[in-house]
């Protein structure tokens, strides 16, 4: 069923994931630095030192960790601060070369990128709205996948306020329809849930997968720094499409039609979000 053919790095079990908070915190930890030391999946955060704007000058909202975020800030995180400051660097050079159909296309990936973000960490907030009530024991679960989005989704805001990309004008509909879409497959169950997560990053991964093929014909070498980000982003996001699998997504009710219409919603807000 699944077509994506990538190379994943090291995920986490379910079995990992369903630890009480404070061991997932330590996993988490012990996680990025494996990332760190590995050339096929990592993880990526903001540094409070790489904090400088299109200027050079400083940004008052990147200090610490990411916002919202539990995520520990230790030595190995600080290590992938440093390497995203040379991406960002990166992104910054390249855009005066481009020519304006370029810095089109680019513009729209940014964009789209960060709506889809936008509604990847809404839907993970629905669930967690759901089940931290109804299941706790799936609270680090979604709190790890929600984690990731966070970052995600800082990555592509800084990306487009720095470059002076038009936002998302649509992020309140974003928000909107990714907690309802989240909370509502949550309030039916987990596997509903798992289900439409497996149908979310699994569009989310194959839509990465395209860009990194159209970004390969921008044909510039600090290209290739945004392409790392986004294989690391799609690693993230088929991690959460296997572990939504592992918890029983293909045993939501009407898991056929449930995922369908989920995949078909999620095709057209990615196209109405390259635009608006
Ligand atoms: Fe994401
Ligand atoms: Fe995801």
């Amino acid at each position: 069923m699944l077509r994506l053919t990538v190379q994943r790095g090291t995920r986490p079990t379910v079995a990992a994931l369903t630890r009480p908070l404070v061991s997932q915190a330590r996993w988490t930890s012990q996680h990025v630095h494996k990332s760190t030391c590995s050339t096929s999946t990592t993880h990526s955060t903001i540094p409070a030192a790489a904090a400088t704007d299109a200027r050079g000058q400083s940004s008052s909202n990147s200090t610490g960790p990411i916002p919202g975020s539990s995520l520990p800030v230790d030595e190995e995180t600080q290590s992938l601060f440093e390497r995203f400051k040379d991406y960002r660097t990166s992104l910054q050079k390249v855009w005066p070369r481009l020519t304006p159909h370029q810095r089109d296309l680019l513009s729209s990936m940014l964009r789209v990128n960060q709506a889809g973000e936008i509604g990847a960490n809404y839907i993970y907030k629905g669930q967690h709205a759901v089940f931290t009530k109804s299941q706790p024991a799936l609270g680090p679960v979604i709190e790890h996948m929600w984690d990731q989005e966070k970052k995600h989704l800082h990555v592509f805001d800084r990306f487009i306020g720095q470059n002076r990309v038009r936002p998302t004008l649509l992020r309140p509909l974003w928000e909107t329809a990714g907690f309802v879409v989240g909370a509502g497959t949550a309030l039916i169950g987990k596997e509903a849930a798992m289900a439409c997560t497996e149908a979310v990053e699994t569009v989310i991964g194959q839509h990465y997968d395209d860009q990194l093929r159209e970004l390969l014909t921008l044909d510039d070498p600090e290209i290739e720094n945004l392409r790392k980000i986004i294989q690391e982003f799609r690693d993230d996001e088929l991690e959460h499409l296997d572990t939504a699998v592992d918890l029983d997504a293909h045993k939501a009710p009407a898991y056929e039609a449930l995922t369908q219409v989920i995949k078909q919603g999620c095709k057209v807000a990615i196209e109405v979000a390259k635009r608006v």
